[in-house]
């Protein structure tokens, strides 16, 4: 763990494929605790799931306080724009509402048959794509497996599926290009913190809004992107073109990281787990509940759900002062023991009596929760479906994980079938 002076500096790992033993110590013995952030600022990070909770929900952590450059930071290089202004700006509009209806199950912008079409079609041609490649080598060194289920070259589950999935799903859900989808995938770097961010993350921010400006320029009234921009028009304080353009990528980056990330880890499980994966496809119905056990037992967090506190206030057992920065990790919340037994287990059959913080809690819970989930259950069975004998092409220690992003995502998960 490196340290600045005694504190030590926040975040500990970028693996998504355990939790860091910084987190899980502290969530057992300092479930609230001082570090230091990657901007140098000291904070308090909360772990423990009593205090998370509590924090999440108080009103006097401030989360628009963020985004003053005056209190202390989490990033010394955030990107340009963030959710607090995304949100800020659709409420003053009075489009909040909408653009809450449009993320939430009952949307109509994207049907949950083609969520599973995309799925279906992003699998068939990995499993395409390797049987070619196969091929070509076969011819080249005669070296072929003597098997056509078999694949002699694995797929990418992150380039193949979880990235262009998330991409394509979120293209169509905001009324952006389709045929923008696969160059989209590719902004996960979008997301990147540390010393990524300080190399990359403006010139980075500004190219894609440069994009995004050309979109909302031409943009119909197709998905939610097109739904607002219609109803922007009639609106008593109307968003400037540049504050649509800048909602929109805020919209696309939400919709591309956690998704892909979510969805790459559960497919990195499948694959890691056979007998887990032979489990769903013969017990159909157990598949929401292994779903909302991912959502707690998964690691998915290179940052934290960052609060400024506004005036002084007592979180589990601390006094956190007016001004300081509060870091709440969703992930080591998850994990514990306090609530859930046994919490580094992945256990399908757990039911919890108390619910998972991955999507936050109270007056911020993301509006898009209850579609994520059941997007994601498509995606996931039609990975069940289309790829039988589904397994890691590599150890599973030999999977490398992105440094330095506030999502966690694997750079490959090669898998063969
Ligand atoms: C695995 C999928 C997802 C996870 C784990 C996730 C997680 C979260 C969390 C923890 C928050 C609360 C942030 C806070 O308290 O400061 C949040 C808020 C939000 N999320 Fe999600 N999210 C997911 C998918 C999505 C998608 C697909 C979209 C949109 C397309 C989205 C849009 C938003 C927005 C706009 C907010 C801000 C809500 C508000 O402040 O009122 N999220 N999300």
């Amino acid at each position: 763990m490196s340290r600045v002076g005694d504190i030590p500096h926040y975040p500990f790992s970028f693996r998504g494929d355990a939790l860091a033993s910084e987190l899980a110590r502290f969530v057992v013995e300092e479930p609230v605790t001082r570090v230091v952030t990657n901007a140098g600022a000291r904070g308090w990070l909360v772990t423990g799931y009593a205090a998370a909770r509590e924090a999440l929900k108080d009103p006097r952590l401030s989360r628009s306080l963020i985004a003053d450059p005056d209190m202390p930071q989490e990033d010394s290089s955030a990107p340009p724009l963030s959710v607090v202004g995304t949100m800020t700006m659709l409420r003053r509009a009075g489009l909040r509402d909408e653009a809450v209806k449009g993320m939430g199950p009952r949307q109509t912008h994207v049907s949950l048959e083609r969520v599973r079409d995309i799925a279906d079609t992003l699998l068939t041609t990995m499993k395409a794509k390797a049987k070619a490649k196969a091929k070509t080598d076969e011819n080249e060194n005669g070296n072929g497996n003597g098997n056509a289920d078999e694949s002699a070259e694995p797929g990418d589950l992150v380039a193949d599926f979880a990235l262009p999935w998330a991409s394509h799903v979120t293209c169509e859900l905001l009324g952006l290009p389709i045929e923008a989808a696969p160059e989209l995938a590719g902004w996960f770097r979008l997301l990147s913190t540390g010393g990524m961010a300080e190399e990359n993350l403006f010139a980075d921010w500004t190219k894609a809004l440069s994009r995004f400006d050309d979109w909302m320029t031409g943009i119909g009234t197709e998905g939610l992107l097109g739904r607002l921009a219609l109803l922007n028009r009639s609106s008593c304080h109307p968003l400037s073109h540049q504050e649509l353009v800048e909602i929109a990528l805020f919209l696309f980056v939400s919709g591309l990281g956690n998704p892909a990330g979510f969805l790459a880890l559960c497919g990195l499980v499948l694959a890691r787990e056979p007998e887990l994966a032979a489990r769903l496809r013969r017990e159909p119905r157990a598949l929401p509940g292994a779903l909302e056990e991912l959502y707690r037992w998964s690691v998915m967090l290179g940052d934290s759900i960052a609060r400024i506190a506004r005036e002084d206030a007592e979180i589990g057992g601390v006094t956190v002062r007016a001004g300081e920065l509060v870091l709440i990790s969703i992930d080591a919340a998850n994990r514990d023991p306090a609530v859930f037994d046994y919490p580094e287990r992945l256990d399908i059959d757990r039911r919890p009596s108390t619910p998972h913080l991955r999507f936050g809690q109270g007056r911020h819970f993301c509006p898009a929760a209850a579609l994520n989930r059941a997007q994601t259950e498509v995606a996931l069975r039609a990975l069940l479906d289309t790829v039988p004998g589904l397994r890691l092409a590599v150890a599973p220690d030999r999977i490398r994980w992105r440094q330095d992003h506030a999502v966690l995502l694997p750079e490959a998960i090669p898998v063969r079938w």
